[in-house]
Order: C-alpha cells, then structure tokens, then sequence
C-alpha cells in the first residue's frame, strides 16, 4: 500500500503523480506478467490496481525474463524508460537526498582505520583503499598493483594501478574482458598531448588528463610516455580477472568496428543531476555496453544512504571527505579508491569546500544514476 501518492508540485493534476521519490525493488518470477502503474494513483505500487481509469494513463507491462531477476520499477513515474527507474527521481528536486552527518545515529559510527594493505574495510566488502607507495610491482618502465580484485570479495568488475614511466611499457592485456582506462595523470596542461598516449592493438589515442579510454575484449595496450611526467592510470576490468597478460609483440587485432575509444573530460558534456554534475566518459555510445564510466562532481554534502545494483569503483581526483556505511565510515582523499559491492548500503560524504571530484566505473550497468 503506497500512503504518500501526492501531485507533482505546481502540477495541474493531469500529470502522473509522484509514487514515491525512488523506485522500487523487485526480485521477479519467470514467464510472470507484471503490469506497472505509470499513474502513480495505485495504491498497490510499484504494481496497477486499475485507478487509472479515466485519466488517460495506462499501465506497462513487464514478462520476467529469469527466475529471482532484480529490477528497479519506477517510483516518480517520470522515467524515460518505462518500467523501469532511469534516474529521473534525482532531478525531481534542487539538491541530491542528503543526510545529517552530525546527527546522533551517525555520530555514533566509528572511524575505520586501514589494515596493513591500505584497505579500510567497511560492511559488506566495501573499502577505501589508499595507493601502497613504494610497493608497486614492476615490470620494464611499468610499475603496477592490483587494487580491487576477487579476494576482497569483488564479483564483476577487478581494477589495477598503472603507472609508467618515460619509454614505452610492456604490452598487456585482460583477455576476454572490457578494460576502462582512466587517465589520473598524463601531459601536462599547455604541453603536447601525444607526449602521452595509449596504443590500443596498434592504434594510438591521446592519453589526456581525467580522459576515458576503452580496449575491447581481446586487444592488448601499452602506455607510451615521451614526457617528463608519469602517466598514471586506472584499469577497470570487466568482467574481471585477477592478473595482466603480458604480450610479447602488439596484437594487430583493434577492432575497427568502434573506432572511438578515448573520451576527454569536457565541462561542455556535463549532465546536472540536483546539485551534482556528472559526465558520462566511456559508454554505449562508443560501444561499452555492459560496463560505463563517468567522471563527477558533489558539493559539500553526506548523501543519504542508498544502494545499486551494479557493482561500482571510484577514484577520488579531488577533494576529501568519509565514505560511509551502516557500522563504519573511513576517510578519503584525492588518490584513494573506493569499492562498492552490488546492493550494499553506503553513503559518500564530501567534506572539503572546493567539494569533491571522482571517476567512477559501473558494471554490470550503464546508469550511474540509478539508486535506491
Ligand atoms: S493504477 Fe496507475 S497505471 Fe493503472
């Protein structure tokens, strides 16, 4: 029963009502039909109790695919893509839900200090993980480390540390899977971009500072750094893997079927979300459709607790705060990551006043701003 169906403010009454500012959770049965309430009059949501009538409304239907499938149905009835949530319930308001982090219940949670591997651990498999300076692994001009991976209970996705020195690295590859690079450092602003580039399977993009870069399953890359900088990257893998393969020579297989592969960071391309700001880097549109990264900006803030269902790393570029979780919160600063297991509870709190910038890498997904 849904007691809090109210008018769209400023709405004339013709318009779908709000159900619920979030949408709902379901765990479905296969070949079952499910018909959801685009009114929002239902009072049986997220499912059509057939109040509708009259209005000019009708409700969507939905056959499970598969036995226990998750999906997120619409609360605010402003989606884009009936049935299901698209994120839109974020703009129904001028700030993202926040949360007090001063009140009592969060003031009762204790700090989290990171074990002897920088990892602060947090519920469910979440943890901040601050980069082991003087521990990377090294192999010709490439230093590395894995920083998110099956042993910390990572399903989806695993990321590795990249850093390259001047000349060029080792060839690697993640065999079959999606690689989503991440540019934290590369030329500097006012010098040439090509003093640091990809090779993607032979083909070379700019590897610019906060850009995105793709290698498709099966490619093989290579950091080249003519400049007096270091290039530093991130590589989510997806699905995961627990190591590199390295190659020999460079694979003459780029798939030349999706020839974009780098998206440089572009304040032109941001979306506002509330009193945030995101830009989608790597993602469908050129050709990532199971795994997408986005790069982000949040004020000074504590989000309200909430969950996804696709499993998430961030990096944090700028900015300081606490990631928080029911039992913990461990702090973050520009360099650290952070690891989000599907469905756990979490809130991330940007303390700084310049506020807080980050990448992010979602998979299996491709909608940041799906919540609940
Ligand atoms: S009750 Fe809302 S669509 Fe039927």
């Amino acid at each position: 029963m849904n007691q809090d169906a109210h008018e769209m403010p400023g709405g004339t009454g013709d318009g779908p009502r709000i159900a619920r500012t979030k949408p709902f959770y379901a765990e479905l049965e296969k070949g079952k039909r499910y018909l959801w309430c685009a009114c929002g009059r239902s009072q049986d949501q997220p499912y059509c109790d057939g109040s509708h009538r009259g209005t000019g409304f009708a409700p969507v239907a939905y056959v499970a695919r598969e036995d226990g499938e998750e999906v997120l149905f619409c609360g605010c009835k402003r989606t884009a893509g009936p049935p299901f949530c698209d994120g839109a319930h974020n703009n129904l308001r001028e700030t993202y839900d926040e949360d007090d982090p001063r009140s009592a219940e969060n003031a009762a949670i204790p700090v989290v200090a990171a074990d002897g591997g920088g990892k602060a651990r947090l519920d469910g498999g979440c943890f901040v993980f601050t980069l082991p300076r003087g521990k990377l692994l090294a192999r010709g001009a490439l230093k590395y480390c894995p920083v998110i991976g099956r042993a910390d209970g990572a399903l989806h996705q695993s990321q590795f540390y990249l850093e390259a020195g001047p000349g060029e690295s080792p060839v690697l590859g993640f065999g079959a899977s999606h690689v989503i690079l991440f540019v934290a450092q590369g030329s500097g602003e006012g010098h040439d971009e090509r003093e640091c580039e990809v090779s993607i399977s032979g083909r070379r993009f700019a590897a610019a500072p906060l850009s995105g870069l793709h290698v498709r399953p099966g490619e093989a890359f290579q950091l080249l750094n003519s400049s007096a900088t270091t290039l530093k990257v991130f590589a989510a893998v997806c699905p995961q893997a627990d190591g590199p393969t390295w190659h020999d020579a460079m694979p003459d297989n780029f798939d030349a079927d999706y020839p974009d592969r780098a998206v440089p960071m572009d304040p032109g391309a941001r979306r506002s979300m509330a009193d945030r700001f995101f830009q989608m880097l790597v993602d469908k549109r050129i050709g990532s459709d199971v795994a997408a990264q986005f790069i982000g900006e949040i004020p000074v803030s504590k989000a309200a607790p909430h969950r996804h269902l696709y499993e998430e790393s961030l990096v944090v570029i700028r900015g300081a705060g606490f990631m928080w979780t029911p039992t913990g919160k461990a702090p973050v600063k520009a360099g650290d990551v952070i690891f989000l297991p599907r469905k756990q509870i979490h809130s991330l709190e940007c303390t700084g006043p310049g506020g807080m910038m980050l990448m992010g890498v979602i998979y299996p997904g491709d909608n940041p701003s799906i919540n609940y």
